[in-house]
């Protein structure tokens, strides 16, 4: 890797976790790991941003372009901690400074790294990151409801369902409900930023 996110001595990480890193997405990961991940069915079935076309390197460039220049978007690359590979991305949208609000948005497209936990530190990480360094008082998520994996690690983290939107979701021929999650600053316990941020 050789582009602003990196130096001659790694990548730049932001928030470290036990399992995971979150740093600036470098433009070249972002594009050609997008790719790669937007155009494998079995990472889009949870979904809902390729509905199932295939996913093209100018549309993965647009999407990077706008989301990581605007105001209202965090974006984060996921590292696996022990190897510093990139193994997702991660974000924060919608944000609205006045209300307080953001939606919360993960990928992680290296599908050996599923079930192992990332998922789960990587929610815990960001609602902290949208809590205790932005200052947000809701963030909410949509899940598909035979996301179960994603719906578990996002319990785990913090997220508590909300409500649901019936039939709302189509795969295969079948309707599915969309879940709604959220999680407000004042349940939300213990921050990986107390030694960093000032306190009293
Ligand atoms: C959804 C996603 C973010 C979850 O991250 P993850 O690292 O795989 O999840 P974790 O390992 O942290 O947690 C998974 C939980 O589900 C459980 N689980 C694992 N495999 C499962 C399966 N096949 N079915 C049901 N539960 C499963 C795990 O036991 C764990 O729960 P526990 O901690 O209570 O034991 C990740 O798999 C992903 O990015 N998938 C593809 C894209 C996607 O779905 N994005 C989110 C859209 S809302």
């Amino acid at each position: 890797m050789n582009d602003a996110a990196s130096t001659v001595d790694g990548p730049i990480l932001t928030v470290v976790g036990q399992k995971v890193a979150l740093g600036p997405l470098p433009k070249e990961s972002a594009v050609s790991l997008g790719v790669k991940w937007l155009n494998d069915l079995e990472v889009t079935r949870t979904l809902s941003i390729t509905a199932g076309r295939p996913f093209t390197l100018e549309a993965e460039q647009d999407w990077y372009d706008r989301v990581s220049r605007s105001d209202s978007d965090v974006l984060f690359a996921i590292y696996e901690r022990a190897t510093l590979r990139i193994i997702g991305s991660t974000g924060l949208h919608r944000i609205d400074h006045f209300n307080r609000t953001a939606e919360f948005g993960i990928l992680i497209g290296e599908k050996d790294c599923w079930g192992k936990g990332f998922g789960t530190e990587t929610a815990r990480l960001m609602l902290d990151y949208a809590f205790n360094v932005l200052g947000l008082h809701n963030v909410m998520l949509k899940v598909f409801s035979y996301n179960e994996r994603g719906i578990r690690a996002y319990a785990r983290a913090g997220f508590k369902v909300i409500g649901r939107r019936r039939e709302a979701h189509r795969l295969g021929g079948r309707a599915f409900d969309e879940i709604f999650m959220d999680c407000l600053a004042t349940e939300f316990e213990g921050s990986a930023f107390a030694g960093i941020l000032p306190t009293g």
